[in-house]
């Protein structure tokens, strides 16, 4: 492998450097399965997360928001079919104790559970047997049957039990969805690959209720729609590509993934489900209330609505927008010795900081000069100030983190009221009056596309 090719550790080891992500409780050895989001981190997935609420509420008429609590009513996961079928077939080696997910190859093969051989050394496996992936605690002070609650392992029920509520409150009329960003939480038996797969994570999920007979519309209109998503943020299109389902969840009519090649190969990032009207004819059973639409613009017809899901984990965005970004470039010309730089070609709108203003030197005045120039950038954007080191290191430093555009201040700055405007990618450089900053980095935001 080329020494300047993306790997997880590359990745894992910049967002602790500079402050993406950190392992949970760190000082204690770390908590498998949850991470904390630095001060770049939290900027970088907030930015994600109002691309998406933006996309897929404020640009749709017929899709409003919601944030529903993550402790719901425990029948609510008898009626969703979770309490019975969330979970996975394991198996345990009675010698070496390894735990093995039996229906996952990347862990171990079929012939190693049929044969009961662990892959790791040779020692006997038990059975399968099932384990449910629903986290459970206790509410209130007795912890018996009666005070099971469970940690969602989904943001879509919140949107289910809420949806007459809304139709209600908010006279929506079908077709319209109701889209949600919250933690969810699953008892994953194999957490790795940094925050691809984690116990506690984020998803983003859109629910759209659709007429039964309209839903295969919809599905492929949806599937569009999320493909164009990834394009519009400067992800690179050969690295996405469709996973179409054979072997569907308990509720799933069909379902498509959308893979992106992450380090370690293709992987899910989002999935894309039509759930026909399992969900809220469950509801409808376990909760006794009457989940049908009534369609009064067609003669009162009644029917449950068939759901089109659109399902993606916000943190493993996270981890996709870093992986995608990522280059280690070489800036040397034919014959000159190699010159590196680590780049996050990040789009603009989901870099955590979009301007960096550097004075060249401390003194003189134009630090304070800078820091004026700053002021005025932070009513519009994220801004950094750095003062500190050489410009060239400054630059590299806001290349490794991604940020878009350096301002730097020098000595004409004072007397002309010009400032040099950097742009990351090409590095190129302009000189362009104090007066039309703003405007001009804006521009640059509106026309970006990555090289
Ligand atoms: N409501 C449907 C649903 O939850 P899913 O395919 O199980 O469907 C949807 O999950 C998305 O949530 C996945 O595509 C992934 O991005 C994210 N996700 C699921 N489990 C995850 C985990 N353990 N860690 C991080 N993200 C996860």
């Amino acid at each position: 492998m080329d020494n300047h090719e993306i790997t997880m550790e590359k990745i894992v080891s910049l967002c602790k450097r500079r402050g993406f992500v950190f392992q949970s409780s760190e000082i204690y050895g770390g908590q498998a399965g949850a991470w904390d989001y630095g001060p770049l981190g939290i900027e970088l997935k907030k930015n994600i997360q109002n691309a998406w609420w933006k996309e897929m509420t404020q640009l749709h008429d017929n899709i409003v928001g919601l944030d529903a609590a993550i402790f719901m009513h425990p029948r609510t996961w008898e009626a969703s079919g979770h309490v019975a079928n969330f979970s996975d077939p394991l198996v345990d080696c009675k010698d070496c104790k390894m735990r093995f997910r039996a229906d996952d190859e990347s862990q171990i093969s079929k012939e190693n559970v049929e044969k009961r051989i662990c892959p790791k050394c040779g020692g006997e496996l038990t059975p399968p047997r099932s384990f449910n992936l629903m986290f459970k605690t206790h509410i209130g002070p007795a912890e018996d049957t009666a005070s099971i609650l469970y940690l969602r392992p989904e943001t879509a029920q919140g949107i289910y039990v809420n949806y007459k509520n809304i139709i209600q409150s908010n006279r929506m009329k079908i077709p319209f969805g109701i889209a949600q960003v919250g933690k969810a939480f699953r008892n994953e038996i194999v957490t790795k690959n940094f925050i691809f797969r984690t116990c506690e994570f984020e998803q983003m999920e859109m629910q759209f209720f659709v007429k039964p007979g309209d839903d295969d519309k919809f599905f492929e209109y949806w599937r569009g729609q999320r493909w164009e998503f990834y394009k519009k943020y400067g992800i690179r299109e050969n690295k996405l590509r469709w996973y179409h389902h054979e072997k569907l969840a308990h509720y799933a009519k069909d379902a498509y993934d959308i893979e992106y090649e992450f380090p370690m190969g293709f992987s899910e990032l989002e999935g894309i489900h039509n759930r026909t009207n399992f969900d809220l004819t469950k509801h409808t059973e376990y909760s006794g209330k009457d989940m049908s639409y009534i369609d009064q613009d067609n003669g009162n017809e009644k029917y449950i609505p068939y759901i089109i899901e659109t399902s993606a984990g916000l943190t493993r965005n996270v981890l996709m927008f870093m992986c995608d970004a990522y280059e280690e470039q070489n800036l040397a010309k034919a014959g000159e010795p190699e010159d590196y730089r680590t780049v996050l070609h990040f789009h603009p709108k989901i870099a955590p900081v979009t301007v960096a203003v550097l004075p060249l030197m401390k003194k003189d005045g134009l630090a304070e000069l800078a820091k004026d120039i700053q002021n005025e950038l932070k009513e519009e954007f994220v801004t950094d100030y750095d003062q500190a080191g050489a410009i060239g290191k400054r630059y590299r430093r806001q290349d490794e983190v991604g940020t878009p555009f350096c301002v730097t201040v020098d000595y004409d700055s004072k007397e002309d009221n010009t400032v040099t405007l950097r742009f990351r990618d090409s590095m190129e450089q302009v000189r362009i009056p104090r007066s039309e900053l703003t405007a001009r980095i804006k521009q640059e935001i509106k026309n970006y596309k990555r090289v």
